[in-house]
């Protein structure tokens, strides 16, 4: 039997693209085709979305607009690909320019409960068969944005009269038909909070507004709505979905999770080799493999001829591509820069965000210019030409669901140094003597969130360098890591196939 899976989600490389999020709700459901599986997408119609989808044509209205004069789903697909992407068409809600969650202040938009109640609603509408020629047995939610897409679910069945083994809300044993649902969890401390008095706008059933539901802490959450009413959580790496079932980590649901804990499991992420390999990537300035080095030298000095810095081929290049937020611990990195100086190393930062980083990495590059140089924006390009042209990448995360870019960074024979967290715990292996000698060291791993960590992995990098047949069997061996999506998209199946 083949499984028909709608991916719900608010963002989709190439066409729209905050975070990591959109690089997997690209790679996954092609991956998923791969393994036989009938899968697509659902997205709200953002602006970029919308003019960047080929052959869109409209399926349906929708029955609700949540305050939009109206709205309807159209179909199209990504150009120079075949996956069916549906888009949800509710210009007075999504036609919007610039960040798809925030306005020009960066401040979330007042409507982001409708904005994104839609998404998930249409995902319950789609699961009804509002498109009459396809409709999922799985609905696939991506973090809070698609947080409700489980409640509606849940909602629809309970109209329908299918009771629901687990919930407290239930008015009958027997177990629910249809359609099934899995919420991912890429970030936990992105929540989808809004008033209670917003529930109303929600249409859910009025018990919905529980601790048993949406409700968290007299406010209403999306992101609990999906862990709530979802029949599988899974997050993106094993050690995350340990982590989060903790109160450090847990963001104040770590009761909940640990609640559900034989319905939580660990995916890694995977790498879209695709797009990140060095061999055949246009965004940088020659092609490399691990077979022919020679390429990554001439990207180094591009790199640093770029961005200005002092074309050293024997100063330890490392590189930042990063949100700019608390989360991935770059204040730490700031800290330590006057010791990547000191011994004679480079940094670059490309990143956005945080007045203050933004503000202490361009003062740095100020006081350095030939050792350290910053880029504020978000610039896909650039990002490629610096994993490209970087010796080490840096990744200090205080946590790291799972972390994309240390495993772009393997690929591309820049050694991870990471924090010891989440995902970055579950795929750099530390540069240890013994490791060494075992043959399994793939980049640099500090313990704890302390400053003296990070300058002792620091100075591991160097002296790592120091010893370049080290150096580059070590780099060798991380560019022969797989992290493809094969392996983390059978698990997805397996999943599914015990839902369905
Ligand atoms: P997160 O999703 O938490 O931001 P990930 O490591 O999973 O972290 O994914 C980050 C993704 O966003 C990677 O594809 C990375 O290259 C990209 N990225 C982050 N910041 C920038 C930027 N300023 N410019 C270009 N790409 C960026
Ligand atoms: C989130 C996490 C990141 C993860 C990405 C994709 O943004 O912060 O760790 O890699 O989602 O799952």
């Amino acid at each position: 039997m083949t499984i028909r899976v709608l991916h719900v989600a608010s963002e989709l490389y190439p066409l729209l693209k905050t975070g990591g999020l959109a690089d997997v709700t690209a790679a996954l459901p092609v991956a998923l085709i791969e393994q036989g599986a009938d899968a697509r997408v659902l997205l709200p119609g953002f602006a970029s979305v919308a003019a960047g989808l080929a052959d869109l044509r409209p399926v349906a209205r929708l029955s609700r607009s949540f305050g939009a004069p109206e709205a309807s789903l159209e179909l199209g697909r990504l150009p120079g690909s075949e996956l069916p992407v549906y888009m949800i068409r509710a210009d007075a809600l999504y036609d919007r320019p610039g960040n798809p969650y925030l306005d020009a202040e960066q401040v979330p938009y007042g409507d982001n409960a409708q904005r994104f109640a839609l998404l998930g609603w249409a995902a319950a509408e789609l699961a009804q068969h509002a498109d009459p020629d396809w409709a999922p047995r799985i609905v696939h939610a991506h973090d809070w944005h698609a947080g409700l897409a489980p409640a509606y679910l849940r909602a629809a069945a309970r109209a329908r009269g299918h009771g629901d083994p687990h919930s407290p809300l239930s008015s009958s044993s027997s177990p629910r038909a249809g359609v099934r649902s899995v919420f991912t969890i890429h970030n936990l401390a992105y929540q989808g909070i809004f008033p209670a008095q917003q529930f109303d706008l929600l249409g859910l059933p009025a018990d919905f507004f529980d601790m048993h539901g949406v409700e968290f802490y007299g406010q209403l959450s999306f992101l609990k709505a999906g862990l709530y009413f979802a029949d599988k959580i899974t997050t993106v790496s094993p050690t995350y979905a340990r982590e989060i079932q903790t109160v450090a980590q847990g963001c104040g649901l770590e009761a909940l999770l640990k609640g559900r804990a034989h319905d939580l499991l660990g995916i890694l992420n995977g790498v879209d080799y695709a797009i990140w390999n060095p061999a055949h990537d246009d965004a940088i300035a020659t092609h490399y493999s691990s077979a022919h080095m020679s390429g990554k030298q001439r990207c180094k000095t591009a790199l640093q001829t770029h961005l200005k810095l002092a074309q050293r081929h024997d100063a330890p290049l490392f590189g930042v591509v990063s949100r700019l937020t608390e989360q991935k611990g770059l204040d730490l990195l700031l800290g330590a820069l006057p010791e990547i100086v000191a011994r004679g190393g480079q940094l670059v930062v490309l990143g956005t965000g945080d007045a203050s980083l933004e503000q202490g990495f361009t003062r740095a590059a100020r006081q350095h210019p030939d050792a350290v140089a910053v880029e504020l924006g978000f610039d896909e390009t650039l990002a490629h030409a610096i994993v490209a042209g970087a010796d080490v990448m840096v990744v200090p995360s205080r946590f790291e669901p799972c972390g994309l870019t240390q495993l772009y960074a393997l690929a591309y024979g820049a050694l991870p140094l990471v924090h010891r967290v989440g995902g970055l715990a579950d795929t750099v292996v530390d540069t240890s003597l013994e490791n060494l000698a075992d043959g399994l060291a793939t980049g640099f791993v500090f313990e704890r969130f302390e400053p003296d960590a990070l300058a002792a992995a620091i100075r591991r990098a160097f002296a790592l360098y120091a010893r370049s047949h080290d150096w580059r069997e070590t780099r060798a061996r991380g560019m022969e890591q797989d992290f493809g999506w094969a392996a983390s998209a059978q698990r997805y199946m397996a999943l599914y196939r015990e839902l369905a």
